[in-house]
């Protein structure tokens, strides 16, 4: 099911890892100069970590992650992953940290977080190690085999996501959502789908991720080059709505449910956060004593600049 192959690029370089369809027939992942990185508790061979130039045998970051905030500490996740033996999980290499940076604020809580796209479980996993014993973690994967990976603290559910009914349901089903990862089918139609229906059902606090957004430029997935409907053009249009406030076009942006809900929007490569929070008019302030005498004409100013210009030649 799986071929790994690892080829070794120069020293700042990442090797790259080559998973031939893991998820599916319909999909093909290579990965260029980053590096994709999956553990299994069912095959573990922690020479596909060793060979990866972000960590050596001890956990301690190479050059690539020195630079980082942080000053090459592996965080939590980065450690759990290192030294996972349970079920296999699959993730870009760069994930960990941004994960980290919006998910830290949760852990110990009794967070609700919903993560489309199963798989082996070993996400799953993950976060219920990560967030603690009050962790709620739910699972969504259209292959019915996942229902068996359920565990204490998670529940799976089996369904397609680009379903708007199912999707529906289980806005109806869950008590909460607080965290919600998209790292299912990756087809655009899938991740407008889960947006358009569950975004509103996120925590007014709550974190959306959408996860290899690359798919975008992916034709297999739907996605081209600026193309009309693939996700990243899609998400855009939050950009515009979070700035309609300020619109003087109310017919062409008006403020809207997103505009009052999103606080932040964050891309970075293949990985987008949503940051929400209750929103309110922004509101400009002001602080300090007035500086420069603006009350001179503008005719004046002009005459005070020549002045001066001429005293400095
Ligand atoms: C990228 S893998 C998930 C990896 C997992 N989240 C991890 O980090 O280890 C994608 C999963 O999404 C599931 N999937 C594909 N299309 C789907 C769809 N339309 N609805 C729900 N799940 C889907 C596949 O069956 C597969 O298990």
């Amino acid at each position: 099911m799986l071929e790994l192959l690892l080829l070794k690029q120069t020293d700042l370089e990442i090797d790259s890892i080559n998973l031939s369809d893991p998820w599916g027939p319909s999909r093909h992942w290579s990965c260029g100069r980053r590096s994709q990185l999956t553990i299994s508790g069912l095959r573990p061979n922690r020479s596909w970590i060793h060979k990866s130039s972000c960590w050596n045998d001890d956990g301690v970051r190479r050059k690539d992650k020195a630079n980082q905030p942080g000053g090459g500490k592996l965080n939590d996740l980065e450690e759990y992953f290192l030294k996972n033996s349970g079920h296999r999980t699959v993730k870009w290499k760069h994930y960990l940290e941004i994960y980290d940076r919006y998910f830290s604020r949760f852990r110990g809580t009794e967070v609700h977080l919903l993560e489309i796209g199963v798989f082996d479980g070993g996400s799953l996993q993950m976060w219920k190690s990560y967030f603690g014993p009050k962790a709620r973690i739910y699972g969504v994967d259209v292959d019915p085999n996942c229902k068996q990976l359920e565990e204490e603290q998670i529940s799976i559910f089996i369904g397609d996501q680009s379903d708007e009914r199912f999707l529906s349901y289980l806005a109806k089903t869950l008590p909460r959502i607080d965290i919600l990862i998209d790292d299912g089918g990756h087809k655009m139609k899938e991740q407008i789908a889960t947006f358009r229906v569950l975004f509103p059902h996120i925590d007014k606090q709550g974190i959306y991720v959408c996860e290899d957004l690359h798919t975008s430029y992916w034709r297999k997935f739907g996605g081209g080059f600026r193309k009309r409907g693939t996700f990243i053009e899609y998400s855009k249009g939050f950009i515009d709505s979070i700035h309609a406030w300020h619109s003087k076009e109310p017919r062409k942006l008006a403020v809207s449910d997103l505009t009052r809900s999103i606080y932040s929007l964050h891309y970075y490569d293949s990985l987008f956060v949503i940051e929400k929070r209750p929103m309110e008019p922004p509101s400009p302030i002001t602080s300090g004593c007035p500086t420069l005498d603006r009350s001179r004409k503008p005719s004046s100013l002009r005459r005070l600049v020549r002045s001066i210009n001429s005293r400095l030649k």
